[in-house]
């Protein structure tokens, strides 16, 4: 590979940012774009009320694909960085997708809102990302605002997630009373409401302003560098290595709204997040990002962009080597080689086509149906494939059938194509086989209700059950129906697999003290 090719390669940042429905991440996101030069003005990415990140929008067809498209992957550059944000729906979009985004990141930023403190979308989504051992950096907002204590967060970071922390800067005051912050990391005062030159202040050795000002007589201030001394002796020590293994988190206090502390932010992160990271294939060989051999895998699949062709866009992570246009590569999985003309790279204001993408880079390849979600595409004469994407537990359940019972073929084709896609989770109870979906978010049994009806010309009718606890059995033999009572069901999963749904916890420990002797155990 040449040289020029491993420092495109070493330039990439890919990561996405976790957080709970308005935390900031689309303030967040605005602003980082603003630093990247990728819009104008902060404010031109339309907030959630005009509905430009609401990936839901795309139930309404008209409203053009283009839009949930350009926000899944916005891309700018930042200091000789390529940078590749992924967006990761919350609010009523959050899905499997949402989960499986993760896994074609190198690093999370994780958004706190610091008068909420860690809430339930976060504790998942930050779950998955531990998983993985990816670097997980937080950043704790709205510090213009009242929020709760920095030290309580803090602590709250640690006890809710299990994840050690690294302040790598302190908040002197907030809400009204916000003058900025104290920067350990890279010794200085921000502060806040002062532009230019003076928005900085050097500190000396011990931790205090090198030169006399006006802050110093605060009690703001005096607190901040106090508790800055606490965090130097009792505090974690900054350890690179145990943030790059996502064992420690730095975490940084600011503002989105205000753009405050944001691009320092930015600078820091872009300096401690990894570039491309390899990947683990099937048989246990790491693919190296360096490798010459382009080869990536799927990690979304989008249907119906633009509803015009019904085509559908597999968004693809590339692991190794670069992309060219019209280049032949393997899909091992059905053993056919395919030419990648019809490409789109994803910028902040427009689809392009795909000119330069390197490992770490997301490319969407136009689908007539060769791909399925977790698809390993390899150039060359390579037959490998990456490791399986991890199936995420399900918390929602519907029981569904075709209105027109004439309909029944088509239902079952259309059913079995969503579910390989990886669009629902699919069961079905035991001896009547009626059909049972599954899903982490309310939108996947939308969209499925919708592409059924118009991809396979089926109206369903689903009847909810409601959110059920999923289990599965390690020693399936000895499983017996008796077992089930008016709390569970037992049902099989797509690979004719056991499963048990629970009506909520209580009913899984009552069955677990029940039958001691069954193992149970969940998904991710
Ligand atoms: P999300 O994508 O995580 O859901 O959050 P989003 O950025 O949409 O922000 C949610 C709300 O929080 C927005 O207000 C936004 O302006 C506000 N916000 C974001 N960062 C900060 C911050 O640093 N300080 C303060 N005070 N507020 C912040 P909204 O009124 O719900 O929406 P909008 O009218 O601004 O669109």
């Amino acid at each position: 590979m040449t040289k020029n090719m491993q420092e495109e390669i070493a330039s990439r940042r890919t990561f996405a940012i976790i957080s709970h429905p308005d935390a900031g991440k689309t303030t967040m996101t605005e602003k980082l774009l603003y630093f990247g030069g990728a819009i104008r003005d902060a404010g031109t990415v339309k907030g959630k009320k005009s509905g430009k990140y609401a990936t839901s929008d795309w139930m309404e067809i008209e409203k053009q694909r283009g839009i949930s498209v350009t926000s899944s992957v916005l891309q700018f550059d930042y200091d000789g960085k390529r940078v590749n944000i992924l967006d990761t729906p919350g609010h009523e979009d959050f899905s499997e997708d949402t989960y499986r985004t993760l896994m074609a990141v190198d690093a999370a930023v994780m958004m706190v809102d610091s008068a909420k403190g860690i809430e339930p979308q976060t504790i998942k989504l930050f779950k998955v990302c531990r998983m993985r051992g990816i670097p997980i950096f937080t950043f704790i907002n709205k510090m213009d605002r009242q929020g709760k204590e920095p030290l309580e967060l803090m602590e709250e970071l640690e006890e809710v997630l299990g994840i050690q922390s690294y302040a790598m800067n302190w908040p002197i005051g907030m809400g009204k009373e916000f003058m900025g912050i104290y920067d350990r990391y890279n010794n200085r005062i921000e502060q806040a409401r002062v532009e230019g030159e003076n928005k900085f202040l050097e500190l000396d050795d011990e931790g205090q302003l090198a030169k006399p000002h006006p802050m110093m007589e605060t009690s703001y201030y005096k607190q901040a560098v106090e508790d800055a001394l606490l965090l130097e002796e009792a505090g974690n020590s900054f350890d690179e290595a145990r943030i790059a293994k996502g064992e420690l988190t730095p975490v940084f206090f600011g503002s989105a709204l205000t753009n405050f502390g944001v691009q320092t932010f930015l600078e820091t992160f872009l300096n401690f997040a990894p570039s491309p990271q390899p990947r683990i294939t099937e048989n246990d060989q790491y693919v190296d990002p360096m490798m010459e051999e382009f080869s990536g895998f799927i990690f979304k699949i989008q249907a119906n962009m633009n509803p015009a062709h019904r085509d559908r866009i597999a968004f693809v992570r590339i692991v190794s080597g670069a992309f060219e246009r019209g280049m032949t590569v393997n899909i091992p999985r059905i053993g056919k080689t395919v030419k990648l003309n019809q490409t789109t790279q994803f910028l902040a204001d427009d689809r392009e086509t795909v000119n330069d993408a390197v490992a770490g880079d997301i490319i969407g390849l136009y689908d007539t149906g060769n791909y399925q979600i977790g698809d390993t595409v390899v150039g060359g004469k390579s037959t490998y494939l990456f490791e399986a994407l991890p199936q995420f537990n399900p918390e929602l359940f519907v029981k569904v059938t075709a209105k027109n019972v004439m309909k029944s073929k088509h239902f079952h084709k259309g059913i079995l194509q969503l579910v390989q896609e990886g669009a629902i989770q699919y069961y079905k109870t035991l001896h009547t086989e009626e059909v049972i979906l599954g899903a982490v978010g309310q939108l996947q049994f939308e969209v499925f209700e919708h592409r059924m009806k118009n991809e396979y010309n089926v109206e369903v009718q689903m009847e909810h059950i409601g959110s059920k606890v999923a289990r599965w059995i390690e020693n399936e033999s000895d499983v017996k129906e008796s077992m089930t009572g008016p709390r569970s069901m037992l049902v099989k999963d797509r690979f004719d697999n056991f499963v048990f749904l629970f009506e909520n916890d209580f009913a899984m420990r009552w069955f677990g003290d029940k039958f001691p002797d069954i193992r149970l155990y969940s998904l991710l």
